[in-house]
Parts: structure tokens; sequence; C-alpha cells
């Protein structure tokens, strides 16, 4: 989104380049030149008063407590184009646009954000601390320390005296020369500040170093974080370094660090390896997916080449988005019985949810697949290719934990295994397992079925379980309206926290007086946020609030959703689905209207107003169908 690179803007410029006595090319260095701050703006946007500016150039029309005029960047007749003096912006709900006082302006009067910044810095009387520059923004500053880091690692490693032990160390585990090398992996020597030295003869400073993750601050500054380590650079699909993670030599604690969360590091949205083996995922149609670097690597070298790691966590959403690119099938790699426990349920829900085939890869006990891949690795493929799908392998588990010949362990089975069942979300598969169970158990299946049925019924509710609560009738109708309605405001203040949303259906959407105002002010707040490129905060969004939606609020907010709705895909989905219903069953009203009407013309002779309304319930029709 266009307003996002405005997010941020750091002024970094590019004075020299250098070569060093390593071989290493180029650096960049910094005129110490900073930021603008973001009260610069705060304070611009607390002198100018939105309504003032914008008045110049619209006849803004007072409107409970916003103002509304018609939109200037679309036509249209009745004004959508809604400005918040409080929030100090403006959003149009027909084309969707808003922003603050500078996005009005670079709008309008088509400049570039610098422009606006200068003329309105002028207006407001504010003296900016520093001129911002088109250069380079900070996240690509950090993408360029953590490139460089990888090469001084690397170099250290491969050709430097002080990386001996980390190359003994790693051909003692089975690496060869040519893995090394294509996973870029490093040493970083057992000090606090070789990296950062080398960094900063090469223009990165101590708050880049730190920024990126790669120095610790301290009191002095700042010193390397990693010391003594393996060094795994990890990179996105764009092949831009990330993030790293660095290995112990031998044993000791911590086995591995890793960068912190950063501006460009997420630990939830990345799989280690995916750079080199989304080609091999896709021809092979399936992403093994272990837990750890070496179990990534060693497998990869021994020619099983589809295979990415989660590094130590449960899979998450932004994990199975990443993997949904590549393949719909998914083998998860686990010793012993790790699927029993919540975090990797979770993730295997939120997996099944998106429509992933899940299997199991089983491996001997006590081993893993580094050490597989290297010591045996047809034993290896073999396990790969025998995989089985979740459902089978839980089942299993089952089977060999409880005593199927005992009342008390048929219902210990059935009361762990029906949850998952009821979480299945392809219909076919749901029953095709609850066939299992109940051959498992040897328990009619009716039974198990309802005992699913039951197990799912304790849910948040969802557009599907909304919808299917209650039969037809107008009664029944407007009372799922009223659900339907609460569920969308609902789902809306739990924005994922990834997700730089601004719903543009209309207000009118909400038939309760109080959702039209709380959703108003809710896209002006989102308005605000994707502009500042900071995530939606539910407790900020609050104390924009006037004191009789604050209740509102709370009571939505303690109503939980769905887990599978803190994935941003599936929640997006789901607020479409919501809105197109609701859309609907607007329109299905007002054709009922329309029905009564034309009877009523009808009996009454009324012919031209007949053919009005017969029209008019033709195009309804017609738009119901497309909705
Ligand atoms: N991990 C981590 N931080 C730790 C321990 C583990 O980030 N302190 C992550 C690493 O990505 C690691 C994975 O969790 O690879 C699995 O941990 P573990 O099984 O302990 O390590 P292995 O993958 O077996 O590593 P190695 O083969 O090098 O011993
Ligand atoms: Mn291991």
């Amino acid at each position: 989104m266009l307003i996002l690179s405005f997010g941020f803007f750091w002024v970094t410029i590019r004075l020299s380049t250098c070569s060093d006595p390593i071989g290493i090319p180029d650096g960049h260095a910094l005129d110490g030149r900073s930021d603008i701050t973001m009260d610069d703006l705060d304070l611009i946007k607390q002198k100018i008063n939105i309504v003032d500016l914008i008045s110049e150039y619209l006849p803004l029309k007072k409107s409970g407590v916003n103002y509304k005029a018609p939109c200037p960047f679309h036509a249209e007749k009745s004004p959508s184009f809604v400005v918040s003096p409080e929030r100090g912006i403006f959003h149009c709900f027909g084309c969707n646009v808003g922003g603050d006082i500078f996005k009005f302006l670079m709008l309008k009067d088509s400049m570039e954000f610098v422009d606006a910044l200068d003329i309105l810095a002028k207006r407001a009387g504010v003296t900016l601390s520093r001129k911002p520059s088109k250069d380079k923004d900070k996240k690509s500053k950090l993408f360029d320390a953590n490139q460089k880091a990888s090469q001084y690692f690397h170099y250290i490693l491969t050709e430097h005296k002080l990386g001996e032990p980390a190359l003994a160390y790693l051909k003692k585990r089975g690496l060869t020369d040519k893995t090394i090398k294509e996973f870029n992996l490093g040493y970083a020597p057992n000090s606090w500040d070789s990296l950062f030295k080398f960094m900063s003869k090469r223009g990165f400073t101590t708050s880049d170093l730190i920024d990126a993750g790669l120095a610790v601050a301290s009191k002095s500054g700042g010193y390397d974080r990693f010391r003594g380590r393996v060094m795994f650079p990890l990179l996105d699909v764009k092949g831009q370094i990330i993030a790293f993670s660095g290995r112990i030599l031998g044993v000791g604690e911590p086995k591995y660090i890793n960068t912190p969360q950063t501006i460009i590091f997420d630990k939830g949205n990345c799989l280690y390896g995916l750079n080199l083996s989304k080609g091999e995922i896709r021809q092979t149609n399936a992403a093994i997916l272990t837990e750890g670097e070496m179990d990534t690597i060693m497998s990869y070298q021994a020619g099983v080449k589809n295979v990415v790691a989660s590094k130590g966590t449960a899979l998450t959403a932004g994990q199975i988005d990443l993997i949904k690119k590549y393949t719909d099938t998914i083998l998860l790699c686990f010793d012993s019985d790790s699927a029993g426990d919540a975090a990797s349920r979770r993730g295997i829900e939120m997996a099944d949810f998106a429509g992933l085939n899940i299997k199991v890869i089983k491996i001997p006990e006590g081993k893993d697949p580094a050490e597989l891949s290297l010591k045996n690795v047809d034993l290896w493929k073999k396990a790969v290719e025998e995989a089985e799908p979740i459902y089978d392998y839980y089942l299993q588990s089952v089977a060999g934990r409880f005593n199927r010949n005992t009342a008390e362990g048929r219902k210990r089975i059935a009361s762990e295994i029906a949850p998952l069942w009821a979480k299945i979300s392809d219909n076919v598969t749901r029953e095709f397992y609850i066939q299992k169970l109940s051959a498992l158990i040897a328990i009619p299946e009716d039974i198990v079925r309802r005992e699913v049925a039951k197990a799912g019924s304790s849910y948040a509710p969802t557009f599907e379980n909304i919808i299917k609560q209650d039969g037809g009738g107008k009664e029944a109708f407007r009372s799922r309206r009223g659900r339907l309605e609460e569920y969308l405001m609902n789902l809306l203040l739990k924005i994922p926290a990834d997700l730089t949303f601004v719903p543009n259906f209309p207000e009118t959407l909400f038939t309760l007086e109080a959702y039209r105002s709380l959703y108003v002010l809710l896209v002006l707040y989102l308005d605000a946020v994707s502009f500042k490129g900071s995530a939606f905060n539910i407790s900020d969004f609050v104390k924009t609030l006037p004191e009789e939606l604050i209740p509102i609020v709370d009571g939505l907010y303690l109503t939980e959703i769905d887990d599978k709705l803190t994935n941003s895909k599936a929640w997006l989905n789901e607020i479409n689905v919501v809105v197109a219903g609701l859309k609907k069953a607007l329109v299905k009203a007002s054709l009922e209207k329309l029905s009564d009407d034309i009877k009523n013309a009808e009996s009454f002779g009324k012919i031209e107003q007949l053919q009005a309304l017969t029209k008019r319930f033709r195009d309804l029709s017609l738009k119901l169908k497309n909705l």
C-alpha cells in the first residue's frame, strides 16, 4: 500500500564506497543525519486543524462529531467523505481513500510527501529538525547490515584462522564445503566487538546494529550479540537476509541464539531454508517441515531438498501462508509423540483450515532428520515416502495410549479425539474419520458423530454457525441480522496485527446506530494507524471513543472469536463473507418490501408505478445474484 511507504522516513546518505583488506566490497557511511521524528509530524498535526485545511477545498458540513462533504476523489452525489477533527484524519466510504493532513495534500494537489510536509510545516510554523530525503529507508539499511555481516561471518569461517574450530565442527557433523557455501554459513568469533568494529568501519552506526539485532545495547553503546557461534543466515523468499541464528560449538547453553524481533524479522513469518527449497517444494508438491537448521541442511545435502525448518516453534499462521504459495501438502516431522501438545495442535488446525493436507513423517525414537540424512539416508527417504495423514497418526497415538477394552479407555479416546475431529474443516474428511474412530472404539457412528458435534458446538461464533443457528421466519431473520452485525463488529475489533486493513463498506450496513458510529470512528482510526505503519491497538482506539461507546466495545472485545481467525487471510475472508451476507440480507429485505408494493400497485391498477416497481425488482434481483 502506498500509504505505508510513508510510515517511516529515514535519512541515510551514501557518501563513499571503499573496499577493505578482506575483500568485501563497499560500505555505507552516514553523515550523522538521522530521521525525522514522529514528534515533528505530531506537532504539525496538532497545530493544523484538519477541518480548516480541508474546508479550503471542500464545503464541509458538520455531521455528529465529524464533518462530511462529497468526496473530491471520486464522483458521488451523497457525501461519504468524512473528516474527524478529534483524530485529525479523513476517510471516504465511497472510494476508500483516507489519511491525515499530509495525505490529503498529497492526494488533492498530487504532491510528494516531502513537499506536503514542507508546506504544512511552514503553515504550522514548525521548523523541521531534519530534512527528509527519499534515500534508502531503514529497512533496507538493516538488510544491508545483515548482508554485510553475513559476508564477514562467512569469510571468518571459511578463510580465517579464527574460524578453524567452527569449520572443523561443521565438517565433523558431515557438512560439505558446497553446503557451507550454499547455506552461506559463517562463524562469529568469540569477541565482544569484532563484528562491531568491522561494521562501524563500513558506516553502520551503533543503532543500525542494534536495530538489526546484530548488537545488544549496553551503557557504552553496544556489543556483538553473536559470539563464538556458527552462524546461519535466515533469508526471506526474495533472498534477503532477515536474521541470523547462532549455534554454540559443541555442547553448552543456550544452544542457539536468534536475532530478536526487528522491523525486518518476525520469527512467526519465516521458514528456514525456504529460499533454497521452494522450487523443489513446488515440484514434489510437498514441504517437509523439520524443527531445526541442521535438519534442513542435512536433508537438503542428502538430496531430499523439499525441506524447511520452523526453528523449534509450532507452526504459525504466517508460515502456513508461506507454504501455501508452493504446495498444498505439508509433511510434519515428529519424533515420538509431540503431536499431542497444544501448540502443535493449534498449528495443525490452522493448516487444516487453510486447506493444507497434513501428513506426519514418523522417525525412529531418538533420531532426527539430520542424523538420518547423514547415516542412513534411505531410511529418511522411506520415512518421507510413508508419511501418513495426521488424523491417522492421532488415532494410532490414542490407540497406543489407552485401553480400548474398557469403557474408561474408550471414553478417554473419544474425548481426546472428538474436539480434533470437530475442527476438521472438510465435511467428507471429517465424516471419514468419524467412521474410523467409531470402528476403533467399537461405538456406533451416530454416537461418535454426536460427540464430535458436541465438541464443536462450544466454539466461538463463526459466520457459518450463526447462519445455521436458526431457521427462517422474519423474527429469526432480524435477530440473526443483529447477531451478524455484532459478529462483524467483533471481528473488526480483532484485526490481526499484521494487517493494514481499512474497510470500505458503507456504515449503513449496520442497522444499529451505535455500531454505525463505532464503525465510522474505527475506520478513521484504522486509516491513521495504517498511515503511520503501526498496528491496531485496542486500548489506543478506545481512547478515541466517546464515553457511551466504550461499554459496547468492551463487551464485544470480550466475546471470543474462533482461533483460526487470528490468521490474517482467514480473518479477511471471514469479514468478506459476513459483509456479503449482510448485504444480501439487506437486498432480500428490500425485495420483500418491493414485492408487497408490487402486489398493492397491481390490486389498485397503478400501471406506471407497477412498471417502475417491477424494474426495480428486477434490478435488485440481479444485484442479489451478483453479490
Ligand atoms: N532453538 C532455538 N533456540 C534454542 C534451542 C533451539 O532457536 N535455545 C531452535 C533451533 O532452530 C533448533 C530447533 O529449535 O534447531 C530445535 O532445537 P533442538 O532440537 O534442541 O536442536 P537441533 O535442531 O537438534 O540442533 P542440533 O542438531 O544442532 O543439535
Ligand atoms: Mn539435531
